[in-house]
């Protein structure tokens, strides 16, 4: 394997394709122009949808090649680990309708191989396996022929993993649009296999994806059937962070020479070493990460998107005050934003010039963002540090769930804060308290008057907001896939994601799970009206709403509305239009508790 820099395996990627045919197009911003579907550029197809489906011919030709800024944050709770990043540049080379899978494949192979210097030895991949029953509709056949390709260039079959839609399938970006049954390349980095089922796509490390190629033969309509597009188009993605990474021999993304200077003066800024290993590792790269996508959001050239509590730009304040969050873990003093910002700026302005162009106005709203959070923590630290005097006073040595509950419903002030403080004041939290009290306050919410129904909500905030509505969408989707047995039994929002219990007696199914998500975005995207209106238990029974918990409501409730997909009983808020959750994702699907389901879920941009 050479040991390449970033800049030069984006020339060699590109002159390798220019090379195949291939004009080397300018990459897009990460701000998608006319797409509502998404809230960021998360693939280099988004710009090219309308060439792909064929709705008119690109200038350019039908070969084509490009490097993307992407901007995915579906996995922000994976990021910290060796390889999942909040943004990346993404390589691609397009087919409009014109070499199909033999090229592509063959290309793939041809740049890992001889170009790259991988070994086929350390390469596995995986083609879709098919769905349906032949001769039914939805039958979409397994994908021997990219197999056949692949044993064709040495690649053994036991090193080719037959996956279902979930892993090899990729599209639509948005709700509706081009997609198709992709195969992935994989790296062996010669881990060994975290357990029997370990293959690739399992998150243990073994296996790091670097390369996708999708062959576009399916169009996702409004109803979410897929029907042939009626072309066969080739996407493909090679993630420039973890190639490199693999070819380096590297750890982790963050040790390659694409970080070094990031971390170099996340180090530098560092005063302290967390005691914990695990967290001061995690700390420095999550802090690398969501300043590098911050900044790129902030300088993007077609801008707009600010630090704020919707869509877009909600999730840059989450980006920012998450990195703001874990850089007290490392005694880093203020400002910090700022300082990350110019050393990204200094590494990449040769490749994205909008860098230095932007890079003052991306300062101003870093600065602001970082004082204003800061601000807040400050308060929460304040309301601790009372807390902890008074105890001292009483010679108790223990904070009560409680008083942790009240810090963290009343004054915003995270619980994993609570516990560090506590444990650099000597003191213990007892957790199980906190964890009753929060248990508690959602049963009261439930029962009490439907004045004070919270249905565990953590604030009424923007995002929380949008998730509520989720959570409803969600309900009514499970009601329908898998019966009016499948009943609410708790829910709770954070600024996270939404985590919903349901009585269930197993676990779902991959396709019900599919199902449910599917149907959830199918609403979404339909952009349907949520109203509400006053009325009595009675009266909402009758309409066919669902009461939850056996909960006792006051005479007048409110009813929610979404279209004829939910009509629920319940305090809000909601958002006006589903519209406005952007997209649902379920993250997990666990036990709760014997015959209750646990659904985790995320909405927005994935
Ligand atoms: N669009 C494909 C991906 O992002 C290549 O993986």
């Amino acid at each position: 394997m050479k040991n390449l820099t970033a800049d030069e395996l984006r020339d060699m990627y590109l002159k390798f394709f220019e090379s195949k045919g291939h004009k080397i197009i300018p990459g897009a911003s990460v701000i998608p122009e006319n797409d509502p579907t998404v809230l960021f550029t998360t693939a280099g197809m988004h710009p090219l949808v309308p060439y792909l489906m064929g709705a008119m011919e690109h200038p350019a030709g039908t070969r084509l090649t490009d490097v993307q800024k992407c901007v995915r944050t579906g996995d922000i709770d994976e990021v910290g680990d060796s390889a999942h990043l909040t943004f990346f540049e993404m390589l691609g080379n397009w087919s409009l309708n014109d070499y199909f899978k033999k090229e592509a494949i063959g290309w793939s192979f041809e740049f890992l191989t001889q170009h790259l210097g991988f070994s086929p030895d350390q390469l596995s991949v995986t083609v879709f396996k098919g769905e349906g029953v032949e001769g039914e509709p939805g039958y979409i056949p397994a994908d021997e022929e990219a197999a056949a390709i692949w044993r064709s260039l040495g690649i053994p079959d036991e090193r080719i993993y037959r996956l279902p839609r979930e892993d090899n399938w990729w599209g639509p970006a948005g709700t509706t649009g081009p997609c198709g049954p992709d195969t992935e390349m994989f790296i062996d980095t010669g881990k060994p296999k975290c357990g029997p089922d370990c293959r690739p796509g399992c998150h243990c490390g073994k296996f790091i994806e670097i390369w996708n190629d999708v062959f576009m033969q399916y169009n996702k309509n409004a109803e979410g059937k897929f029907e042939p597009l009626g072309r066969h188009n080739v996407d493909t993605g090679m993630g420039v962070e973890r190639t490199i990474c693999m070819m380096s021999g590297a750890p982790t993304v963050y040790d390659t020479e694409i970080f070094a200077p990031i971390m170099a003066k996340i180090d530098e800024l560092s005063t302290v070493t967390p005691e914990d290993a695990e967290l001061a590792l995690r700390a420095r790269r999550i802090i690398a990460d969501h300043m590098r996508t911050a900044t790129f959001i902030l300088c993007d050239p077609k801008g707009g998107v600010k630090p704020g509590n919707i869509g877009a730009n909600y999730v840059l304040r989450r980006l920012i005050r998450r990195a703001v969050r874990y850089s007290r873990f490392l005694g880093i003093a203020p400002g910090f934003t700022v300082k990350l910002a110019e050393v990204i700026c200094e590494k990449y302005k040769h490749v994205y010039p909008e860098l230095a162009v932007n890079l003052e106005t991306c300062k101003i709203d870093l600065e602001a963002e970082e004082n204003r959070f800061n601000q807040t923590l400050d308060k929460g630290e304040a309301m601790f540090n009372k807390v902890a005097e008074q105890l001292k006073a009483h010679g108790q040595t223990q904070i009560s769930g409680k008083t942790a509950f009240k810090l963290y419903d009343t004054f915003g002030f995270p619980f994993e804060m609570t516990l560090e403080m506590a444990d650099k004041a000597g003191l213990t939290v007892d957790k199980e308290g906190f964890e009753e009290a929060n248990r508690k306050h959602q049963e009261l919410s439930r029962t009490t008057s439907a004045g004070s129904f919270k249905a565990g909500l953590q604030d009424n905030s923007e995002v929380v907001t949008r998730m509520h509505t989720a959570t409803h969408l969600l309900h009514a989707a499970l009601h329908k896939v898998l019966g009016p047995t499948a009943n609410q039994k708790g829910s709770n929002i954070t600024a996270e994601r939404l985590r919903f219990d349901f009585t269930w007696p197993e676990p779902m199914t991959a396709e019900q799970k599919t199902e449910v998500e599917k149907l959830v975005n199918e609403w979404i995207a339909q952009g349907i009206e949520v109203t509400k209106k006053m009325t009595t238990v009675e009266e909402a029974k009758k309409e066919g709403a669902m009461a939850l918990f056996g909960a006792k409501y006051g005479d007048q409730v409110s009813l929610y509305t979404i279209g004829d997909v939910s009509k629920e009983i319940c305090c809000g808020p909601h958002v006006t239009n589903t519209k406005e959750l952007g997209s649902f994702k379920i993250q997990k699907e666990q036990s709760s508790s014997a015959g209750v389901r646990r659904i985790k879920a995320v909405i927005g941009n994935m």
